[in-house]
């Protein structure tokens, strides 16, 4: 349904701005044409598929973390489908592997448990733990201590002939410099085996649009990659780089209440609507504010449910605020509509894609019918 300019918004509401999805599609396939390289939409982090007909102008296709999203990727998006799992189950395992392109296990068992089933379109890889752990949050760190995901080198004595490529994923919101410091120990540990390969997957948490990218060094050291090997084709799959800053969630001012600061409850929560910004933990920008004290009238803003920590942080505001008012958080894309929950009963947010020539246009809203599907 596309709204008039004198339409409000259902609330809450995820809005995503088409053009600044397109500035970063655009500046992906930019590096994938100069590098030579395969740029894959990873699913996780952002599927909206209302937006696919734009991402498969720029992308190659979308990487899955198991069948639904392989299924997604299949029906909305099309081109190629890259499977991968720290463990698939037996009873999705054939549709998998009638869907998918390749198909990346986590481990010489589950390779051993589903060989029999490939077919001989699937292309096969295995996921390495470079063992380079350059991201400081544990949940977020691939290579923390004892992870699961992923082989180690010391458990990697042999590649076995079906398999045509390497995996690693170990970066999370990070810049080239780190990319080179994986990619260098890679090398050490595994270029042995780079004879017998066909592809190389450098897996996602590049977070390529980002202003301060140095998306130009990414070029150099993906084509001198290229050079070394030139036997092996180069795929990575950002999630969170396609929906970095594309739009954002609105939401309204339900009530105000003192219990010796004001606290504003809104119509969204931290807890079910933007779970990383407890998980992470990090403070959400919000349109118009400030830190505590930096503007005149303090707020700390406060999410619907009963959870005592449902809190999205403290913020000040040039003018006092009121019931019915919107707050507006930024950034609210990736990551967000694919964690969302219904915690307390809340409704999901509302999705609305303000198109390319500036009309908004909703998508999606859920009501009680969502709720009630996921019980019983
Ligand atoms: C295997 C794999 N590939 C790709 C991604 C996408 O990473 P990002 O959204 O940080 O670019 C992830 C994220 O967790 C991942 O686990």
């Amino acid at each position: 349904m596309d709204l008039s300019s004198k339409d409000s918004l259902p609330s809450p509401c995820f809005v995503c701005e088409e053009i600044l999805l397109e500035n970063n599609l655009k500046l992906l396939k930019y590096i994938q044409d100069e590098a030579n390289v395969n740029i894959l939409l990873a699913l996780k982090g952002f599927a909206l598929y209302s937006t696919f007909n734009l991402c498969k102008k720029y992308l190659k296709g979308c990487c899955a973390s198991g069948l639904n999203e392989a299924l997604l990727a299949k029906e909305e998006f099309g081109g190629e489908v890259h499977t991968y799992s720290p463990a698939f189950k037996p009873n999705e395992f054939e549709q998998i592997t009638q869907i998918s392109n390749h198909i990346v296990f986590n481990s010489f068992s589950q390779l051993e448990l589903y060989k029999n089933q490939i077919k001989q379109h699937n292309s096969i890889g295995l996921r390495i733990n470079p063992e380079v752990s350059t991201v400081d949050v544990d949940i977020y760190n691939p290579c923390a201590i004892y992870s699961r995901l992923g082989i180690t080198k010391n458990n990697f004595q042999k590649l076995p002939e079906i398999v045509d490529g390497l995996h690693f994923h170990a970066l999370c919101e990070q810049n080239i410099d780190d990319l080179e410091k994986v990619l260098n120990k890679f090398e050490k540990n595994f270029s042995q085996f780079f004879s017998s390969l066909k592809w190389i997957n450098f897996g996602g948490g590049h977070h390529i649009t980002r202003e301060d990218y140095d998306v130009e060094r990414l070029i150099v050291v993906l084509k001198e990659f290229k050079r070394r090997f030139p036997n092996l084709k180069i795929y990575l799959e950002p999630g969170e780089a396609i929906g970095w800053k594309t739009g954002y969630l609105e939401s309204t001012i339900l009530d105000i209440v003192t219990n010796d600061i004001n606290i504003v409850i809104l119509d969204t929560s931290a807890e079910a609507h933007m779970p990383d910004t407890l998980a992470m933990p990090y403070r959400a920008d919000i349109r118009n504010s400030g830190k505590i004290d930096e503007k005149k009238y303090n707020y700390r803003l406060a999410g619907n449910t009963c959870l005592a920590g449902d809190i999205i942080g403290d913020y000040s505001f040039d003018n006092p605020l009121k019931i019915g008012d919107k707050i507006i958080l930024e950034d609210m894309i990736h990551y967000t509509m694919v964690k969302t929950t219904t915690f307390n009963g809340i409704n999901l947010p509302s999705i609305a894609i303000k198109q390319k020539n500036g009309t908004m246009k909703i998508v999606k809203n859920y009501g009680y019918e969502s709720y009630k599907d996921k019980l019983s």
